[in-house]
């Protein structure tokens, strides 16, 4: 296997357009601080709404399917309360990057259906997509942090001779070896910690990585560029998982520019927060446990001397059925509060109420900014990967609805 030269900084002097789409991110992120960093569950009062009053009594008059619909099209939403603060009319040109072929050839390129075992059907249209969106392959290829090895046998389907994976859970590596031994394909599974030292490489000359989270797509690009690998192909998720302490830049540019947004595992979390689409009844049941919870801090608050935030660890669930009062005896025994003989439970619940309804809305103008912290991410990614020799295409593999992780880094040493 060879060996990639990292580029010296002297190569870097001239910035890429995906530094400079990383600059362009940073500072539209870091101006706007403000509105995304305090936690609306946290915070009932964030700085902002000071800042723009309009803003605030704008979202407190949306209805729930006004919500909605907005969290839906979070394009049109940023043009919408561009009205109020101007600077976010740049939201589409911040966030657009150009579509892969997995969003045409995506389902041709999946497993047939009889073929995909185990395989959840939109984890066979997700692979499909990261097949269609890297091929042509090369011949040996790596599937890292595989599971069943699904991508894996999806890229032999796509032309490559033979692929590897890495996978560490010993029973998923014996039952994608199974599968694929029943389906005759190419494909052998190895039970491996990547996060280990010394990895010892198969003969493979590409690494891919369907949605492996963190610490794990990072150690990829890190270790398969040092490898020498002459392609990687990485589709980022979970970027809040590993790692402790605040995130560190992988690009050399990045890490040396000034003025780099502070990011701590909050702000990573937020770039992979979805809104969760559960059936009704279980959308009834969590509302109306927030508004508990709210009320709850509402009540703590206003009985303490600092006035703070107290995270409630989860309750059991037998409380789920019981009413607010029942909540709050309970929450204040975990957390030491001592509660007045007199509690006036239905206004504190009321209180609850309101701010669940708040927190909802506050959360609604924290959405926009998770593509924008998620490419600042995957920008500095493609940014590393230049640095170490290679050139990289980064786009959507399919369409949000398939998953919310849509983008892929698609990069190719320049020396191989
Ligand atoms: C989110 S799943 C993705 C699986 C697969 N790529 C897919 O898209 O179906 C992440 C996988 O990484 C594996 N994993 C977690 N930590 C690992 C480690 N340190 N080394 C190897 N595999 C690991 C998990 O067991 C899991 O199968």
């Amino acid at each position: 296997m060879r060996f990639a030269r990292a580029v010296s900084p002297e190569d870097c002097k001239i910035s890429t357009s995906y530094f400079r789409q990383w600059r362009a991110l940073n500072d539209w992120l870091v101006r706007h601080e403000t509105l995304w960093r305090p936690v609306p569950f946290m915070e009932p009062r964030p700085g902002w709404t000071q800042q723009y009053p309009d803003l605030a009594d704008w979202l407190e008059q949306l209805s729930e399917s006004e919500c909605d619909q907005w969290d839906e099209h979070l394009s049109a939403f940023a043009q919408e309360v561009a009205r109020l603060v101007p600077a976010l009319s740049a939201y589409d040109t911040l966030v657009s990057v150009p579509k892969l072929p997995g969003h045409n050839r995506g389902s041709q390129a999946a497993l047939r259906e009889v073929q995909a075992v185990d395989m959840p059907g939109r984890k066979r249209l997700q692979a499909g997509a990261f097949a269609a969106s890297v091929t042509p392959l090369s011949s040996h290829v790596l599937d890292w942090c595989c599971g069943k090895g699904h991508l894996a046998r999806t890229l032999v389907g796509q032309g490559a001779e033979a692929v590897f994976g890495f996978e560490w859970d010993g029973a998923l590596v014996q039952d994608g070896n199974r599968l694929a031994t029943r389906y005759g394909d190419p494909v052998k599974l190895i039970q491996q910690d990547v996060m280990a030292d010394g990895l010892c490489w198969p003969a493979v000359d590409h690494g891919a990585a369907l949605h492996a989270c963190g610490d794990l797509h990072r150690q990829l690009l890190m270790a398969g560029s040092e490898a020498g690998l002459a392609r990687l192909s990485v589709s980022p998720c979970c970027y809040h998982l590993g790692g402790r302490g605040p995130y560190r830049l992988l690009s050399q540019q990045a890490r040396d520019a000034h003025g780099v947004l502070d990011m701590d595992r909050t702000g990573l979390r937020l770039a992979v927060q979805e809104t969760v689409t559960a059936p009704a009844r279980e959308r009834a049941q969590s509302a109306r446990i927030r508004a508990w919870r709210l009320g709850f801090d509402a009540l703590q608050r206003s009985l303490s001397e600092h006035g703070r935030y107290l995270p409630v660890p989860s309750h059991p669930t037998r409380l789920n059925s019981g009413c607010f009062e029942e909540f709050c005896r309970w929450a204040a025994e975990k957390k030491r509060v001592v509660l007045p003989a007199e509690v006036d439970w239905s206004y504190w619940l009321a209180v609850g109420q309101q701010r669940s309804r708040q927190a909802r809305r506050h959360e609604l103008l924290r959405h926009l900014f998770r593509r924008p912290l998620e490419l600042w991410l995957v920008f500095d990614y493609a940014v590393y990967l230049e640095e170490q020799g290679y050139q990289v295409n980064l786009g959507t593999f399919c369409e949000r609805s398939l998953t919310p992780r849509n983008l892929l880094l698609d990069a190719v040493h320049v020396n191989k």
